[in-house]
């Protein structure tokens, strides 16, 4: 079943038992409560209600480990261990890249920078459309990890208005195939 159709299956699930619930309270409200029986009552949706809670608390905690572990901004403390690295440097109005030669199906590691004000790293693909991108920031060193998955000649650039010659501010890199020499 697709997992759409599953979600909707426990949702419908879900709100026929909170109706049965209603249901069962309405049914309930016209008796007489005797004492000790709305006193017992009282004990009993107090539990309910504390380990509801405590239950809802560990399923959120458990939903934000398990969607946030596979986050997909690398750590930038560290080295990637990726199999091919990338120091790019922008400038006003030129990208220092290198190297500019890739292999495809390998992990790239872009170690992207700025030597004067804030650049917009980017990635276009042959048929122009973008990969990926991050920001060229004076001080600091972005790390971006990618994959390159078809062969050919990517252009990179800028994403972040820089001065009179931004728009000029554009390099290439060249991806060839696994075991194709460049
Ligand atoms: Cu560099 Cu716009």
């Amino acid at each position: 079943m697709v997992l759409q159709n599953v979600i909707w299956v426990i949702t419908l699930t879900g709100m026929g038992l909170v109706a049965l619930g209603f249901v069962y309270a309405i049914a309930q409200a016209g008796r007489p409560a005797e004492a000790d029986e709305a006193a017992r009552a009282h004990r009993s949706s107090t539990a309910l209600r504390r380990g509801l809670f405590l239950a809802l608390l560990l399923l959120g905690i458990g939903i934000a480990w398990a969607s946030l572990r596979p986050f997909p901004i690398p750590l930038q403390h560290g080295p990637l261990q990726a199999a091919q690295v990338v120091d790019v440097v922008g400038h006003q109005w030129t990208w220092d890249v290198s190297p500019t030669q890739l292999t495809a199906g390998q992990p790239v590691e872009f170690r992207v920078t700025a030597s004067d004000v804030n650049h917009g790293f980017a990635i276009y693909a042959p048929d122009g459309r973008i990969v990926t991108q991050t920001q060229a920031m004076p001080g600091f060193t972005n790390k971006l990890l990618y994959t390159f998955h078809t062969p050919g000649t990517y252009r990179i650039m800028c994403l972040e208005y820089c001065g009179v010659a931004h728009n000029g501010m554009t390099a290439e890199l060249q991806v060839a195939a696994a075991g194709d020499q460049p």
